[in-house]
């Protein structure tokens, strides 16, 4: 998609104005291109379960998966989010489980965003326990904010600037998911 005007912007924004843009819809795609091959070199054999942490990685997904060239399931998770509030609560709460069953697989778990990575270190002890073969992420953005990064972080498409951003799956109550680009917002 070539890039959009400021008027076709505000039209999908409602007329809100939106900071900057941070990522384009190009540069997100040549980049989950490469994040697809990579995963594609990273599994030579084995069963591949491609787990999506929903809302926000459902957009990233989607485009991810196409560009991994082998044999994968696809699977869902559902943890609670921290709603409108712009900081992260350390809360989370598994409100879908998948249904695939885990054991023996290598399971890549697909992130929109890492900020502290309380989501994540939460998800991996749950993940962990049902005994796949391998767990990795896969996380668009990465904004550098946990204390120490998840020995499991793999896979990372761009180093996020320390800003609230949206669109291409990331909200801001629930708004902005929809936007093909990522932007930062006021
Ligand atoms: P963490 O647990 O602090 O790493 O927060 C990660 C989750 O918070 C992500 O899955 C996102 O849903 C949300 N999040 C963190 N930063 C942003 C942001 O800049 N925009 C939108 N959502 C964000
Ligand atoms: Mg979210």
């Amino acid at each position: 998609m070539s890039t959009l005007t400021t008027s076709e912007v505000l039209r999908r924004t409602g007329g809100k104005s939106i900071k900057a843009v941070a990522y384009d819809a190009e540069t997100i795609a040549r980049r989950v291109e490469e994040l697809g091959a990579d995963i594609t070199a990273a599994y030579p054999d084995g069963d591949l379960l491609v787990l999506g942490l929903l809302k926000g990685s459902f957009i990233f997904l989607g485009d991810l998966v196409r560009h991994i060239a082998r044999p994968l399931q696809v699977d869902f998770l559902v943890a609670s989010s921290y709603g409108a509030d712009m900081v992260s609560s350390g809360n989370v709460r598994l409100l879908y489980d998948p249904e695939t069953d885990l054991s023996g697989k290598h399971i890549v778990l697909v992130e929109d965003i890492i900020d502290t990575g309380k989501t994540l270190q939460r998800l991996m002890a749950v993940l962990a326990g049902r005994e796949p073969k391998s767990i990795a992420i896969c996380a668009l953005l990465d904004k550098k904010l946990a204390p120490e990064p998840p020995p499991e972080l793999r896979f990372v498409g761009f180093n996020a600037p320390p800003a609230f951003l949206v669109g291409y799956g990331l909200d801001h109550a629930e708004n902005y998911r929809h936007l093909p680009f990522i932007a930062a917002l006021e």
